[in-house]
């Protein structure tokens, strides 16, 4: 099943044609990788598909839903139902504990907070976080920050997470084992991921790899999909 189309994508900012004409589709439980240099425009098309940038051509589709018609409330009440984030810092609120952290996207969306706590509790327990719910982000480990940012994306069942270079600051251990969580969340729970990634070794074991190359993708892999 197509979980995410993007058509046409285009995007400059001023005179600088950073995406030049994206088409994309991803299906769900798949795990795309994509890759490039630096300056290929990656973390723009990331930002486009997630709703955060807004293309200057061309159309997204998540679910069936038509992205590029959405009003900004629709948007980000869009956003935060259905895309989960990840980024290579891991981005938590420093004065929130763990557990505080992961319920604010669900709180957002209007969840209980006492439902959104036994959710948050079942994702942190699933990411072997479950003694470490009430440490703040400066108490907690690289690896940790990371799986709590995971969690935190996982919070309101999302139909993709989006991740930015999310092992690009951790060390190999910590690299390693945020890479099998990927793939245990999506064994587990069918979770959809588009992981932007300069780990080669990380590309070389999704499901498919897209190259881009100054604001094209020049390639992918498999070629069928
Ligand atoms: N807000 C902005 N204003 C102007 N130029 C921008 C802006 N955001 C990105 N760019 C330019 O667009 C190009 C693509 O940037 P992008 O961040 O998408 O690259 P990337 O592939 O993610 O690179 P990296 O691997 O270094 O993260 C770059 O040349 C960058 O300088
Ligand atoms: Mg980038």
């Amino acid at each position: 099943m197509r979980m995410i189309k993007a058509e046409g994508i285009t995007k400059s900012f001023g005179s600088l044609m950073v995406l030049k004409g994206i088409d994309l589709q991803v299906n769900k439980g798949e795990i795309v990788s994509i890759v490039g240099a630096s300056g290929a425009g990656k973390t723009t098309l990331l930002q486009i598909i997630g709703t955060l940038d807004k293309a200057d051509t061309g159309t997204v589709f998540i679910n069936n839903e038509n992205l590029s018609i959405l009003n900004d409330s629709r948007l980000s009440d869009f956003r935060n139902k259905n895309i989960g984030f990840v980024f290579q810092f891991h981005q938590l609120l420093p004065e929130f504990t763990a557990l505080e952290n992961v319920i604010i996207p669900a709180l957002i969306g209007k969840t209980k907070e006492s439902q959104a706590k036994s959710r948050a509790k079942e994702l942190l327990d699933m990411l072997g976080l479950s003694e470490r719910l009430e440490h703040k982000p400066n108490e907690l480990s690289g690896g940790e920050k990371q799986r709590v940012a995971v969690a935190r994306a996982l919070i309101n069942n999302p139909a993709v997470i989006l991740a930015d270079e999310p092992s690009g600051s951790l060390d190999t251990e910590n690299k390693e084992e945020l890479h099998q969580l990927f793939f245990k969340l999506r064994d587990t729970l069918g979770q959809t991921f588009i992981i932007v990634t300069h780990d080669e070794h990380l590309a070389s074991i999704t499901d498919r790899t897209i190259h881009m190359r100054d604001g094209l993708i020049v390639g992918t892999q498999p070629l069928a999909v």
